[in-house]
């Protein structure tokens, strides 16, 4: 990991461990900064991806802002150092108490999904003396060909308002002096696969801004969303970064606003990997199998959405070493706790560590606890130096957050 040790850092820490490169989150942002050049443009990073404080605090430092999807998500982009005004508060469920507070410390922009979401923060901004900048997602009813559960612009998807009300409630907005209608925002889904998708949904948002502008309206800012994939190593290619802005700048260069993108995968994922050992070898009917101490509890893809994720030894086989076939799988107590089936590798032994590829993103962030597993430690590394950015749980505060009701309390 740039220039620390992989074993060095598997003894300091402990495994399983996720470690994220400064260096690696600083190419991504700028391949996409180059590629969005010319156009004004701003960078809201998604912290579902990876909302750790230190990744947070790297992308803060070179004026990224943040796409954040709960109170919690907003407190950590705001203690990163992301100013408000580059943050923008969205997602289909928002809690009167998130707009509350989000509407307190002035966050950029609320991205509305509901003509009912609009009055609750209307009569927030009202009570709080303020005017909300706010801008409709809009649902532009795309199959975005990606995998079915992160998929999020069809018709009949929860997220957005479809397209052809967007007009009625962007008008409507206007009457409510709470609300300051800023624009329009899409997301289709994540891991994109191919360009095509976008193109269209980019079209449809286009014609929409001239549709509203032809009626009078103003519309500053265009929010295009995420969901440029990344090459798992799998054999999907998805579109390059600057294929995608190029894409981006051919639809909507000439349009006059600002456009807000919000990635999260493309900086993320391929700045960090997960680092687990080998606990056991078996063998079960034909299979060999290799027991990893990390879990899909530290890394819930591959059970979740079948998602693929490049697994290398770390100590690199020498150039004759056999390649075997062997299962990947944790410690977990279901079956679904595989990571790889009959994956390639030279045959790994008791001990040995291993990386998963591309786990920057999506991984910390989705880890639980389950089984009652300590919810997993990460490392960033910048250069030669290494810092834990967040300590492994311990079992004492596992247990010191559990109570037992009174009537339990007593021996019988
Ligand atoms: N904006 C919105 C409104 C989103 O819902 C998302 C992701 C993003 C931006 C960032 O998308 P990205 O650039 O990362 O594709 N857990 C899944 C991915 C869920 C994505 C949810 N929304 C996975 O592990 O693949």
């Amino acid at each position: 990991a740039e220039e620390v040790s992989l074993v060095s850092l598997a003894d300091r820490f402990g495994t399983p461990l996720y470690c994220m490169s400064e260096a690696g989150l600083r190419h991504r942002l700028g391949q996409l900064q180059d590629a969005l050049e010319g156009l004004d443009f701003e960078i809201c990073f998604a912290p579902k991806a990876n909302a750790s404080l230190a990744v947070l605090r790297v992308l803060a430092r070179l004026g990224v802002g943040a796409d954040v999807v709960s109170g919690g998500e907003l407190r950590l982009a705001l203690a990163a150092g992301i100013p408000p005004g580059r943050i923008v508060f969205e997602g289909p469920g928002k809690s009167q108490e998130e707009l509350e507070f989000a509407v307190s410390v002035g966050v950029g922009q609320v991205n509305v999904e509901s003509p009912r979401e609009l009055q609750v923060l209307d009569a927030v901004a009202h009570r709080r003396g303020c005017v909300v900048p706010a801008a409709v997602r809009v649902n532009p009813d795309v199959e975005s060909g990606t995998h079915g559960k992160i998929s999020t612009g069809r018709a009949g998807d929860k997220f957005g308002v479809p397209i052809d009300r967007v007009e009625a409630l962007y008008a409507g907005a206007a009457t409510l002096r709470g609300i300051r209608r800023v624009g329009v925002a899409m997301h289709i889904g994540s891991q994109l696969p191919r360009l095509g998708p976008f193109e269209k949904a980019f079209r449809r948002l286009a014609d929409l801004v001239a549709a509203l502008r032809s009626s009078g309206h103003r519309v500053e800012r265009i929010d295009i969303g995420g969901g440029v994939g990344i090459a798992y190593g799998d054999g999907t290619v998805p579109p390059t970064p600057a294929e995608y802005g190029a894409l981006v700048r051919s639809v909507f260069g000439d349009l006059d606003a600002r456009i807000v993108a919000e990635p999260g995968r493309l900086i993320a994922a391929d700045a960090g990997i997960l680092l687990a050992r080998v606990l056991w070898r078996k063998e079960s009917g034909q299979r060999r199998i290799a027991i990893l101490d990390a879990g899909m509890n530290d890394l819930i893809r591959p059970a979740l959405y079948d998602a693929f994720h490049a697994i290398v030894p770390v100590r690199e086989p020498g150039s004759d070493a056999a390649l075997v076939e062997i299962d990947v799988v944790g410690p977990i107590c279901e079956s679904g706790d595989t990571f790889a089936r009959a994956r390639s590798l030279p045959a790994l032994e008791e001990g040995d560590l291993v990386a998963f590829l591309g786990a920057g993103a999506y991984g910390a962030s989705m880890a639980s606890e389950y089984n009652a597993r300590r919810r997993i430690a990460e490392v960033m590394v910048s250069g030669d130096r290494a810092a834990l950015t967040r300590r492994r749980a311990t079992y004492e505060e596992m247990l010191a957050r559990e109570f037992v009701p009174r009537w339990l309390e007593s021996e019988r």
